[in-house]
């Protein structure tokens, strides 16, 4: 059969290679190869391997960072098949960093060396060049790529997914010349990331605009835990600054106020190795109440901060600061959207012909907060089952979210989205004077602004109805652009975050809610959403789809 991926980060490149040997491989990425958040990955890949360890701790850890809302089942084969996974990256090559400490050798005998991050209660995080694991991840899975029968598109932007009768029969893209384009498929594996350009400030590539969630949200897929953004705790807090690896917290930094005050103590017992939405809310506050928040590594052993990190050794000297010597400033961003495509354990979504892995999918492994460095490991384990589970005949129920029934909410009160085939010229049903409404070019800085001030970190009723009437008030213009696309997409998932945010009346994991602080312990942890389609509002494919029964996910 014939099988389109979208996306060439760790899940893409991994259900592409092994897609590959069993079926005609066609994998489509917006930008070049490389351009995927994988290789910005810095702290690397969880996986119990240690001989203190196991994937029963690893699981135990994955829930209580997740508030205790992951889906026990998506966990279990998240921490049980990691080890295998991890050993098929150091087959294909991946050169993990080693140790000389004959204490540590994991159960295999080998001698991988493994870090430790926020919320783990075992050093379990293998790690490459020091702080460049997902560069040094890409970069062997793009060369096994290589050596595969693999059509590759670069540069080559999905639009919309193609559907007839109810399935998905392939993609429509913008290819490398801009020209819109269809590539007919058996079945379609969307491994097309996150959508972190969602927020003002953001530890993400410039292509994770959330194009793949957006286009199976208008073909009528079920999304879900849509409200769930982490915001990582440590970007470097200066114009353009990138991430700042929880594994330099993991190793003894500590975070200090502009008064030098090691804040986190006070917040909680693990103080900077809390879980990450914890952390990011103590450091939110105290620059909000002490004007700045310095990452301290001098504690550490110059040497050792430099050899073991030095990709960021180089970023914060380039950015006038000498972490050996003095702090690094830093503030929270976002960084990973815990929701996205609902999916089995084998990436299957609601809708046939449609498969979901990494950061668009939502297995439920994150739940309402993810465990650092579960998001690799996540899109190598459901990359493979996603791959294997291809032409198997597909279940009658389709359990979405392990053994727990999930409602979904079909919603009808959100603005249509624009359909790419809408025919150009018109005033496309602008509801506003020209005069009321922002310039094309300024959705994309309003959406973000709404997003960062009323759907971030904090979150409560009256900025999230402020937030559903502002992003209802923008249009994107029927786009033509892979500019105006991603601009689509990202309005698309904006309504629909501050949607699921508005619904959530408790605060959980990453949802935090200044006017419900406290969880609901009735509350389903997971809400997921459909549209109500109509043939009207679905003109590529004409068929009206059945609204997702309840059975359907249960
Ligand atoms: C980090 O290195 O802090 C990021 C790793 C992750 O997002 O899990």
């Amino acid at each position: 059969m014939h099988v389109v991926i979208v996306g060439s980060g760790i899940a893409g490149l991994t259900a592409a290679i092994r897609a590959s040997t069993h079926h005609d491989v066609t994998l489509v990425t917006k930008g070049a190869l490389a351009d995927a958040a994988t290789s910005h990955a810095q702290g690397g890949v969880a996986v119990a391997l240690g001989a203190d360890d196991s994937a029963a701790l690893h699981a135990a850890d994955t829930q209580i960072a997740a508030a205790g809302s992951a889906d026990a089942r998506a966990v279990d084969v998240l921490c049980t098949d990691g080890p295998a996974r991890v050993r098929d990256l150091l087959a294909l090559g991946v050169p993990f960093d080693r140790t000389d400490d004959p204490g540590s050798l994991d159960r295999h005998g080998d001698d991988l060396a493994r870090g430790r991050e926020a919320a783990h209660g075992r050093w379990r995080v293998v790690h490459a060049a020091g702080d460049a694991t997902g560069a040094a991840i890409e970069r062997t899975l793009i060369a096994a790529l290589h050596r595969r029968h693999v059509t590759i598109l670069e540069r080559t932007c999905l639009t919309d997914l193609v559907l007839r009768d109810g399935a998905v029969v392939g993609v429509d893209v913008l290819d490398l010349l801009g020209e819109p384009r269809r590539i007919e498929a058996d079945a379609v594996v969307l491994a097309s990331g996150g959508a972190g350009h969602l927020y003002r400030e953001t530890t993400n590539p410039l292509v994770a605009t959330g194009d793949g969630a957006a286009a199976a949200w208008r073909a009528g897929a079920v999304l879900a835990d849509l409200e769930y953004v982490q915001f990582h705790p440590t970007r470097l807090a200066v114009p353009g600054g990138g991430l700042v690896s929880e594994a330099v917290r993991g190793e003894g930094a500590v975070l200090r106020d502009a008064r030098g005050h090691r804040f986190m103590r006070a917040v909680h017992p693990d103080a900077e190795l809390a879980p990450r939405d914890v952390v990011a809310r103590g450091i939110a506050a105290a620059i909000r109440d002490h004007g700045a928040v310095f990452l301290d590594a001098g504690g550490l052993d110059a040497a050792f901060l430099v050899g073991r990190f030095p990709g960021l050794t180089r970023a914060t000297l380039a950015a006038g600061f000498d972490w050996t010597r003095e702090g690094v400033p830093v503030a929270p961003a976002a960084h990973y959207s815990m929701g996205g495509v609902a999916t089995d354990a084998e990436g299957r979504t609601s809708l046939p012909g449609l498969s979901a892995v990494g950061e668009v999918a939502c297995t439920g492994v994150h739940g309402a907060n993810r465990l650092a460095s579960n998001s690799l490991l996540e899109g190598l384990v459901f990359a493979v089952r996603a791959a294997d589970a291809l032409g198997a005949p597909r279940p009658g129920r389709l359990r979405l979210r392990g053994d727990a029934t999930v409602p979904v909410t079909t919603v009808t009160d959100l603005p249509e989205p624009v359909r790419a085939s809408r025919p150009v010229g018109g005033d496309h049903g602008r509801t506003g004077g020209p005069d009321r409404l922002p310039e094309p070019a300024d959705v994309r800085r309003v959406l973000q602004s709404v997003m960062t001030e009323r759907v971030g970190l904090l979150r409560d009723a009256a900025g999230l109805a402020f937030a559903r009437r502002e992003l209802a008030a923008l249009t994107v213009e029927a786009p033509t652009t892979v500019r105006g696309h991603e601009d689509r997409a990202l309005l698309d998932l904006a309504r629909l975050v501050a949607r699921a945010a508005e619904a959530r009346t408790e605060s959980r994991g990453a949802h935090a809610r200044t006017d419900h602080p406290h969880t609901d312990p009735d509350a389903p942890a997971s809400l997921a959403w459909a549209r109500a389609l109509t043939p009207a509002s679905n003109p590529v494919t004409a068929p009206v789809l059945a609204p997702v029964p309840e059975e359907a996910i249960a």
